[in-house]
């Protein structure tokens, strides 16, 4: 961490400038307030590391700041002083939480001795809470096996640093959750964790939402807007899908993460951040290094510490596991009788090859809750809910390169019909295979037109005149 902050309170300005004088020599960084509510005021508006706070204040006195403190659960280490320190009142400060009672007149290094103890004390008891959030956060990352093992290690390791960690997988494969167990395992829990999805945000809006604007910075920016950086001030940003960011906004990212500050659009006034930054992609950002459209140097700067998430298919010891937690909690949600699965069904689930991953696996044991009737499932309702295995390469956002090697399950009789219907012809047979296509490059673009367009490489017009002729005009939304 910087610089620890430490706020003095005292009501005579003699003693806030000698105390504030002493402390920045330390090279502390130092607040001052004259009484309670300024105290008050200045730690909502900036919290501090440690408060040095004096008993005898005008309006309410420091013990009454101290239990006001506790009771809205402030966990701020307080050292206490006093010219006329009895006994009792140091009794009840300590049971308060005070750390210490230092009489005045204050000597220096008495002063400095119990605030550098109190930190130290304060920073090991973060360190251990972290540990033990990242272990707990890692806790809802379900899968026994050697990978997943090796993916909460790394989690648990890089979590309590300051590192920034770049978070690599497939769609659906938990980039997130593992974000997210990142930041609950670090001293920064407290504080926001911020998340912008770089893929989602038009590129020329993107940099409004990182950085924020002034009024007035372009048409449109009718009143000043804080930014997604400044929201998470002290605490987490995940940049996601980092790899879809333009270039001019890598360029801007990388000024702000080399300097450490940053100004919103149209603004003067530069900002000092403190923020650690996560960022994840389901792209490969060598090829896109290769090919020129994402940054090297943003690359490094943003790849201190890699952690990949693999692919579901990578660890099938995992999907029992996975189906039956997300089956009962289905259940529970739907307010079903807790549902089996059989073990014909279970390995239908371990022969899929998941190019969604444990999103796709979340969904299909919640289709299961609501489609399937009796206890006990059995393996042709999970065909039949599986439908024909899916095409390695083409749409269901699964990279093409190894799904392929990894054996697909026959498709499950129910399901199957509507292609093998087309008859044994060439022709019948391609187009029912178009339609497949077709209709899952709609369905992975939420019927978007334009988006199962640029999937299959097509023109939008194209697309349309294929949706006439296989029948499936009702499936897709122009936008
Ligand atoms: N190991 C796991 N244990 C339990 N749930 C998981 C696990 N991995 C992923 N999930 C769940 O799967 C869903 C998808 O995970 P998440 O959103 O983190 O994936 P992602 O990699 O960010 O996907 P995308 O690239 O599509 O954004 C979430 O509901 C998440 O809780
Ligand atoms: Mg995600």
């Amino acid at each position: 961490m910087s610089r620890p902050r430490i706020l003095v309170v005292d009501d005579e300005p003699n003693i806030r400038r000698m105390l504030a004088g002493v402390l920045a020599d330390e090279g502390y960084a130092v607040d001052a307030a004259a009484d309670a509510e300024e105290a008050w005021t200045a730690l909502a508006e900036r919290p501090a590391d440690l408060m040095l706070l004096d008993v005898k204040l005008p309006g309410e006195d420091g013990l009454g700041l101290l239990r006001r403190l506790r009771e809205a659960e402030v966990a701020l280490p307080v050292i206490m002083m006093s010219g006329h320190g009895t006994i009792r009142t140091a009794l009840e400060a300590t049971r308060l939480g005070a750390l210490d009672f230092i009489e005045k007149p204050i000597v220096p290094e008495r002063l400095l001795l119990s605030l550098a103890n109190a930190l130290r004390l304060r920073r090991l008891e973060n360190e251990n809470a972290g540990l033990r959030e990242a272990l707990a956060a890692t806790g809802e990352l379900i899968g026994a096996s050697p990978a997943m093992d090796r993916l909460r290690g790394e989690i648990a390791r890089s979590a309590p640093s300051e590192a920034r960690v770049l978070i690599t997988g497939e769609n659906g494969t938990g980039k997130e959750l593992v974000a997210r167990a990142l930041h609950a395992g670090s001293p920064r829990r407290e504080r926001p964790f911020v998340k912008v999805n770089c893929a989602a945000i038009p590129s020329d809006l993107l940099e409004s939402e990182l950085f924020g604007h002034e009024k007035g910075a372009f048409t449109g920016a009718l009143s000043r807007r804080r930014g997604k950086f400044e929201r998470a001030q002290g605490g987490t940003l995940l940049l996601d899908e980092i790899g879809d960011m333009n270039g001019a906004t890598q360029a801007k990212l990388l000024r702000v993460l080399e300097e450490g500050e940053m100004e919103r659009l149209g603004g003067e006034r530069s900002l000092r951040l403190d923020v650690r930054v996560l960022a994840s992609t389901n792209r490969n950002l060598e090829a896109l290094l290769s090919s020129g459209s994402f940054r090297r140097d943003l690359y490094h700067r943003l790849k201190v510490i890699p952690i990949h998430v693999p692919p579901l298919r990578e660890h099938p010891e995992d999907v029992e596991p996975l189906a039956v937690h997300y089956l009962g909690r289905f259940c529970d949600a739907n307010g079903r009788p807790l549902k089996r699965l059989d073990p014909g069904a279970l390995a239908r689930l371990r022969a899929w090859p998941w190019p969604g991953n444990v999103r796709e696996l979340k969904n299909l044991m919640e289709r299961v809750v609501i489609m399937v009737d009796g206890r006990e499932v059995g393996a042709p309702a999970i065909a039949g809910l599986l439908g024909p295995a899916p095409a390695v390469g083409t749409a269901g956002g699964a990279p093409s390169d190894s799904a392929a090697a990894n054996a697909a399950p026959g498709t499950g009789g129910a399901a199957a019909g509507e292609d093998d219907a087309a008859g044994g012809s060439l022709a019948g047979r391609l187009a029912a295979c178009e339609r497949r296509l077709v209709a899952e490059a709609l369905d992975a673009a939420g019927g978007n037109v334009a988006e199962a367009a640029r999937r299959l490489g097509l023109d939008r017009a194209n697309l349309h005149r294929r949706l006439r002729r296989l029948g499936l005009r009702d499936r897709g939304v122009s936008r």
